[in-house]
């Protein structure tokens, strides 16, 4: 039966950066995010005998091929589990507070997976959600569950899937710092392929991945927030110094991202428990304690616009809606 289902984004402190298998989007690494509240997306498939072809309806507006290529690489997965040959309309909507323009990826395929199985009645497990969510976003095989998550990269498409790790329900939060000098940017899946084939900085990114990700991990379940945050700035700052290293180089930072990580730095200095992190756009994300969210965010607004900051905690996997 067709009903809304709604899954959060997350952002990765350890980054996915760069495919083991382009066609069935298996990494090169593992990487471990946190699910976030302020950011999600609702989803509704139906399944129709008289389409032609499969449709998107985002945020009340028909999209293009482009946007329809990842959700119809879900929906044949779908189709080919419960032997069917309809078409599907999808509609979706994305919950993102003021005019952020953070579109997620993540949040948006993994809602979608969610969807076609009740759509489809498969009634998968969430292991099988976050392989078909994988299937449309790399990044969306994490968003099927809540707090922290690591996606084991796997061998195969079997083995690669997300696995929750922590619950996240402790003193921990972050605060997006969405920029306004956003510029024309090169897409995660592109800037991946490109880094990977390009960069010599690229060997150097995977090789102290482990020891990040096992530091991560035990950070983690110590509930220390300074050292999650010191391990996070320094593998996004690994993971963005491979971009300059590709042939064409270019970077997801502008000029606003870089005031932004220094007042980081700046509140670091005064003693707050206060990190970066970055994904592929220019826009920064501020790891720090949730009961030191609002004085963080009053600090911030020395720089930005209040409206430029948003708040978010951790939050929770996806869910069925009742309507
Ligand atoms: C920088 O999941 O958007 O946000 O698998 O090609 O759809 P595709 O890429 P995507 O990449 C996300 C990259 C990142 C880091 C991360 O979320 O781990």
């Amino acid at each position: 039966m067709s009903k809304w289902v709604r899954a959060h984004t997350n952002i990765a402190l350890i980054k996915y950066w760069g495919k083991e298998n382009e066609a069935l989007i298996i990494p090169k690494n593992n990487s471990l995010s946190l699910t976030l509240d302020a950011f999600y997306t609702d989803t509704k498939v139906t399944f129709k005998a008289d389409l032609a072809a499969d449709e998107l309806i985002l945020d009340g507006e028909k999209q293009d091929q482009t946007a329809l290529k990842k959700v119809s690489a879900v929906l044949d997965l779908i189709r080919e589990k419960a032997g069917m040959t309809e078409f599907a309309t999808v509609e979706s909507v994305n919950y993102v507070p003021t005019a952020a323009g953070l579109a997620s990826s993540a949040s948006g395929l993994a809602a979608l997976a969610g969807a076609a199985n009740e759509a489809a009645g498969l009634n998968l497990s969430s292991e099988a959600l976050s392989r078909l969510a994988r299937r449309g976003s790399g990044s969306a095989s994490r968003s099927i569950y809540g707090g922290f998550v690591e996606w084991e990269k796997g061998t195969d498409d079997q083995t690669s899937v997300a696995r929750p790790v922590d619950d996240a329900n402790w003193d921990i939060g972050m605060l997006f710092i969405i920029v306004k000098d956003a510029k024309k940017d090169v897409s995660s899946r592109d800037g991946m392929r490109r880094t990977v084939e390009t960069s010599p900085f690229y060997d150097g990114w995977l090789a102290t991945l482990d020891r990040d990700l096992a530091e991560m991990k035990a950070a983690i379940s110590e509930q220390d927030i300074d050292k999650v945050g010191t391990i996070a700035e320094r593998n996004a700052l690994k993971m963005h110094a491979t971009t300059l290293g590709a042939n064409p180089p270019f970077t997801y930072w502008s000029a606003d991202s870089m005031v932004a990580m220094d007042a980081v730095r700046t509140l670091r200095k005064e003693g707050h428990s206060v990190y970066f992190t970055m994904d592929a756009g220019p826009n920064v994300k501020v790891i720090c304690k949730q009961s030191e969210m609002k004085t963080i965010k009053q600090a911030l607004c020395a720089y930005f616009g209040e409206e430029q900051i948003i708040s978010a905690a951790p939050g929770p996997g996806i869910q069925v809606m009742e309507n």
